[in-house]
């Protein structure tokens, strides 16, 4: 037996990095899986985009495992499209038991320098499209034994941070969300808890744009450069951690292990936010 064995999860942000990372680490413990992904560009965004043959490549490593997998390109920030994608998910596959919004952008710019569109851009992906996943998912939670949500907030939802304050807004505002949701919730049996990654490997951090911003004393920062500046955010000697680790602490409060924590803020952070 798996530990969500015979459950189904919602993953949006499925294509590539820590989404794809959660939707594998649950099917490998039995649950199937619903995986949403917008697999395109979204404007103020000038990180290299995922596309639909990352999407395809979660698909098979999900059917890797033996699990069932739904796959639909959708935008986070078009509710009715999010709710009909999760509606024929749970159609297919019988259900929903757990919901991992994990969809997310980044940008960077000082706080006064933000322009509205990057400023609204944030908002609407990174804090609506959050509060848009849990409201098409939570009809189904309902309609079951209820289930748990798993909201991806950041370290930057804990603390502030120079160079990314609308960031920091919407992941704080995720927090905000999360604890509403538990209290409202927690008479239907769903669970609400936030995640807190430090740096990920993922094409959101592994980028020129990011590596310049942590060493601006290099014109083309290697991997290695930026490792040494990504190492100094932790207490422990590390750079980043890495998108399985975040999947690993999802799975916990996904399974009846976490069956009576709710509302908790969990850093998956290296010890970051103790610096
Ligand atoms: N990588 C990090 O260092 C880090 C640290 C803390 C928190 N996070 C958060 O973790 C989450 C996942 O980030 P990641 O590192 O895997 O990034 P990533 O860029 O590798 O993956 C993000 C995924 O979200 C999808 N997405 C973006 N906008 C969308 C939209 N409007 N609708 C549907 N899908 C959309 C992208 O297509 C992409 O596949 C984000 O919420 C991010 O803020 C990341």
């Amino acid at each position: 037996m798996g530990r969500v064995s015979g459950k189904v999860a919602v993953v949006t942000g499925a294509a590539r990095g820590i989404g794809r990372a959660q939707a594998i680490r649950l099917a490998e413990e039995g649950a199937d899986i619903i995986a949403v992904d917008l697999c395109g560009p979204v404007d103020t965004v000038v990180t290299p985009p995922a596309s639909r043959d990352d999407l395809d490549e979660t698909v098979r490593a999900v059917e890797a495992t033996g699990a069932r997998i739904v796959a639909t390109v959708v935008d986070v920030r078009d509710g009715s499209a999010l709710r009909a994608a999760v509606d024929a998910g749970v159609g297919e596959l019988g259900g929903l038991d757990i919901v991992c919004a994990t969809a997310g952008i980044s940008s960077s710019a000082f706080a006064l320098e933000l322009t509205e569109q990057q400023w609204q851009t944030m908002i609407d992906v990174n804090l609506t499209g959050v509060w848009q996943t849990c409201k098409a998912a939570t009809p189904h939670l309902i309609a079951g034994d209820g289930g748990a949500m798993i909201l991806t907030s950041s370290i930057a939802g804990l603390r502030g941070l120079v160079g990314v304050a609308h960031y920091v807004a919407a992941k704080h505002g995720v927090v905000g969300l999360m604890r509403s949701l538990a209290k409202e919730l927690a008479p239907h049996h769903v669970r609400v808890n936030t995640v807190h990654p430090t740096n990920v490997d993922t094409p959101m951090i592994q980028n020129d744009m990011v590596r310049k911003v942590f060493r601006p004393d290099r014109e083309n920062p290697t991997r290695e450069e930026f490792a040494e500046a990504a190492t100094s955010m932790n207490i422990l000697p590390i750079p980043w951690v890495d998108p399985v680790d975040i999947a690993n602490a999802t799975l916990f409060l996904a399974s009846d292990e976490a069956r009576y924590i709710t509302a908790v803020t969990l850093p998956v952070d290296a010890g970051s936010t103790q610096r």
